[in-house]
C-alpha cells in the first residue's frame, strides 16, 4: 500500500484572490492499493463517503480513465486532519492526494506539471492545489486551462496562526456572495496588493504584510458569513501579528505573526474565551515547503 502526505493550505492571503496560496504542516493521509472493488475506510472515524462519491476515490478513478488504464477498484484509507469546508484546503487534498497516489499506483505515468494542471481545472481555481502539491508559497495564473506558477520556498521565522471556527462555510456559498463586478479603484487595491504580499513574504519584509493582507474583493463580503470574523481579526492585530486574513473561502481565520511572538498564542486563547469563543480551534503551524509526500511501504 502506499502512503501519501498531503497538506492544508490557505489560500488568497488577503488580496490574492484565487491566485496566492501556502502550503502549512497540518496534513492527510491517504494510503491506497488497486482492490478488486471498492473499498473506502476512514482511519480517524472522520465522516467521509466511503462509495464512488469519496473524491479521492473519484479523482483517482478519473486519472486512470485519463491515461486510458483499466481501472482495477481502489482501497483507501484516510486520515483526515484538515478540518472539512473551514477554508484550509481539504478537498484539493482529496484531489492531489487522489492524482498523485492513483499516478504512483500507475508507475508515475503524469509529470508533476501535468497534474498540478488537471488539480487546478478541477477545483476551478490554482491557489490551493498548487501549494497543496507543491508545498511553499505560490502564486498562481490558471489561464486557458493551463497553470503558470512560481513556487517559492519560505525559510523566514513565521508561524501560522489557524483560527477555526466551530461552524463550517462551503466555498460554493462563500463564492456566491461575492459580486460579480468591481470597480477599478478596487481591482487596482487588490493587484498592487496582491504583488505586495508575495513578494514581502518570500523577501521577510513582514512590515508590509498588513497593507499587503487587505482586500476589496472578496473579504468584505465573506466576513458577513463569519459570524465574530471581524472582531477576532482585530483581535489577531491586537496581540501582534503581522497580518491576518480569511483563509481560502474561510470559515478559518489566519494570523501571521512571528515566531519570536512567544506570547500571541496565549493571548489569543485567552481573548477567543474572553469572546465566548472557546469552541473556536486555535492551531500554531508553519510553512510546509515540501508539499505532498509519497512514502511507499510504511
Ligand atoms: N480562492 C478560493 C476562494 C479559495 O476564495 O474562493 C477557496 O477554494
Amino acid at each position: 500500500m502506499i502512503k501519501v502526505r498531503i497538506p492544508a493550505t490557505s489560500a488568497n492571503i488577503g488580496s490574492g484572490f484565487d491566485s496566492l496560496g501556502l502550503a502549512l504542516d497540518l496534513y492527510n493521509y491517504i494510503y491506497m492499493e488497486e482492490y478488486d472493488g471498492i473499498w473506502i475506510e476512514s482511519k480517524d472515524g472522520t465522516d467521509i463517503p466511503t462509495d464512488q462519491t469519496n473524491l479521492v476515490y473519484e479523482t483517482a478513478k478519473s486519472l486512470y480513465e485519463l491515461c486510458g488504464r483499466p481501472f482495477p477498484g481502489l482501497h483507501i484509507q484516510q486520515i483526515s486532519h484538515i478540518p472539512l469546508a473551514r477554508g484550509l484546503g481539504s478537498s484539493s487534498a482529496c484531489i492531489i492526494g487522489g492524482l498523485v497516489g492513483a499516478n504512483r499506483l500507475m508507475g508515475c505515468p503524469m509529470e508533476e506539471d501535468e497534474i498540478v494542471n488537471l488539480a487546478a481545472r478541477m477545483e476551478g481555481h490554482p491557489d490551493n492545489s498548487t501549494p497543496a502539491l507543491l508545498g511553499g508559497l505560490v502564486t498562481a495564473v490558471i489561464d486557458s486551462g493551463r497553470v503558470y506558477y512560481v513556487k517559492q520556498e519560505i525559510h523566514q521565522e513565521l508561524r501560522f496562526a489557524a483560527l477555526i471556527p466551530d461552524f463550517e462555510l462551503k466555498t460554493s456559498v462563500a463564492r456566491a456572495a461575492l459580486p460579480e463586478q468591481i470597480s477599478r479603484a478596487d481591482g487596482i487595491f487588490n493587484l498592487s496588493r496582491a504583488a505586495l504580499m508575495s513578494v514581502s513574504l518570500y523577501s521577510g519584509n513582514f512590515h508590509n504584510l498588513r497593507v499587503a493582507a487587505d482586500d476589496k474583493i472578496h473579504q468584505p463580503y465573506r466576513l458577513k458569513l463569519i459570524k465574530n470574523g471581524e472582531k477576532v481579526l482585530q483581535m489577531c492585530y491586537n496581540n501582534g501579528a503581522y497580518a491576518a486574513y480569511i483563509s481560502g473561502a474561510g470559515s478559518t481565520l489566519m494570523a501571521i505573526v512571528d515566531d519570536g511572538t512567544i506570547d500571541f498564542e496565549q493571548k489569543t486563547r485567552e481573548a477567543l474565551n474572553e469572546m465566548g469563543l472557546a469552541a473556536w480551534r486555535l492551531e500554531m503551524l508553519s510553512i510546509d515547503n515540501r508539499g505532498t509526500v509519497v512514502m511507499e511501504g510504511e
